[in-house]
């Protein structure tokens, strides 16, 4: 690949991590992740953020950037929005290459710097309103965004283009091949990345999404003419348009979730298993789209990005040992960690010897201020009576989504 120029001086240049790993160690990529860095020259070039050594990707982007003609030791500057290593896993080798290059970061990011490359020299904080004049025309704005997604981070605003260089906010999970730009991308490819950034938001966004809403407010500012995050495609055509679906993921903690239900189940001997659909249909019966999960077969990361946008959720599950059956208690915890909020929630399950989970579920969930509909627990399989009453209580999930959206 070579480097793609997005405005005069300024190109992208991105590595791709297709290898079966798990982004953070834990959330599936099947499709990919990019992980982008820019390139601004005026008489002084910067390299704004930078890759982990990962995947090949410091090979990627030095190909790409010879496709420019430059090569490590010509960057005066870099700008380190955020200090997560997939940003700066490669940072120790680059300044082995390059060792006179400047390293601006928060005051935040100077301590991380030292704490995981030890690096101490030629690294410089910058707080919000201080600005780097590169020359020739190239000027570059720092404003920090504490929590989007770290305490340190920063975003970077180019003046002369109006690029704003936004690190992990408004980012995708996903490779990024030859279609870079938003306007370059067919339907098809769209609707990926719209399923992809909520997924990619729900798994490492999410928490802080008090911190989203403050980030937008406090960029609205800026004349933005073209996002460039760090993962995920550059928004040229439409900027509006990943903001205003950034500050609708944060939103959804708010508790204005979308008129749908995410269902997760697990189950240990096909007893809950076989009342799953059962409350499915009741859900369908109403016109509301629910989207089905089974646990542990399916990492949470998709149930998740579906429970952060759905205004309604139900959890399928027997007792195990007077509490949650454990691979949901999981499933729960994380929701719990990602500040999954203002849900109508209903429970089902079977028991065996004596039920449980419920009181678990309800202990458990208690600060996630979700709304109860009545639970079904049985014991043993259930009868016509549960099916009908699962059907029933689908239904009526369904009915309290619509009537509040
Ligand atoms: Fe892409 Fe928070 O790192």
């Amino acid at each position: 690949m070579k480097a793609v120029k997005m405005s005069e001086g300024i190109y992208r240049v991105g590595a791709n991590i297709k290898n079966g790993d798990m982004f953070e160690g834990m959330w599936p990529i099947p499709d990919g992740v990019s992980l982008n860095c820019y390139v601004v020259k005026g008489r002084e070039t910067a390299l704004i953020d930078m890759v982990d050594d990962w995947n090949n990707a410091p090979g990627q982007i030095r190909e790409q950037l010879e496709s420019i003609s430059l090569r490590i030791n010509d960057f005066d500057y870099l700008i380190l929005n955020h200090m997560e290593p997939d940003h700066i896993g490669w940072l120790h080798e680059f300044v082995r290459l390059n060792p006179d290059v400047k390293i601006l970061t928060t005051p935040k990011g100077v301590d991380l710097v030292k704490t995981f490359c030890g690096i101490t020299e030629n690294v410089r904080a910058v707080v919000t309103g201080d600005t780097l004049d590169l020359g020739d025309g190239k000027l570059l704005s720092f404003t920090e965004v504490p929590n989007v997604h770290w305490p340190e981070t920063m975003v970077t605003y180019e003046t002369s283009s109006g690029i704003l260089f936004s690190c992990d906010a408004f980012g995708s999970y996903g490779e990024v091949n030859e279609s870079v730009f938003d306007d370059e991308l067919s339907q098809e490819q769209h609707d990926f990345y719209d399923r992809e950034s909520l997924r990619y938001y729900a798994n490492i966004i999410a928490t802080f999404s008090h911190f989203v809403l403050k980030a937008i407010d406090k960029l609205s500012s800026l004349d933005i003419k073209m996002i460039a995050p760090s993962h995920g495609i550059v928004w040229r055509e439409n900027p509006g348009k990943i903001v205003e679906r950034y500050r609708q993921f944060a939103n959804f903690m708010n508790g204005k979730g979308l008129p749908e239900i995410t269902l997760i189940w697990g189950s240990m001997y096909g007893y809950t298993e076989k009342v799953v659909n059962s409350v499915v249909k009741g859900i369908r019966s109403e016109s509301v789209p629910v989207h089905v999960h089974r646990v542990p077969e399916e990492n949470a990361s998709w149930a998740l990005s579906d429970a952060w946008k759905s205004a309604g959720l139900v959890f399928g599950m027997p007792t195990y040992e007077y509490k949650m059956f454990p691979p949901i208690a999981g499933v729960v915890d994380v929701f719990e960690d990602k500040r999954v909020w203002n849900k109508k929630v209903f429970r089902f399950g079977s028991f065996g010897w004596s039920g449980g989970a419920q009181k678990d579920f309800i202990e458990k969930t208690s600060k996630l201020k979700w709304e109860f509909i009545e639970p079904l627990e049985w014991q043993g399989a259930a009868d016509d009576e549960i099916h009908q009453t699962a059907f029933d209580r689908g239904a009526e999930l369904a009915r309290l989504i619509k009537s509040r959206i």
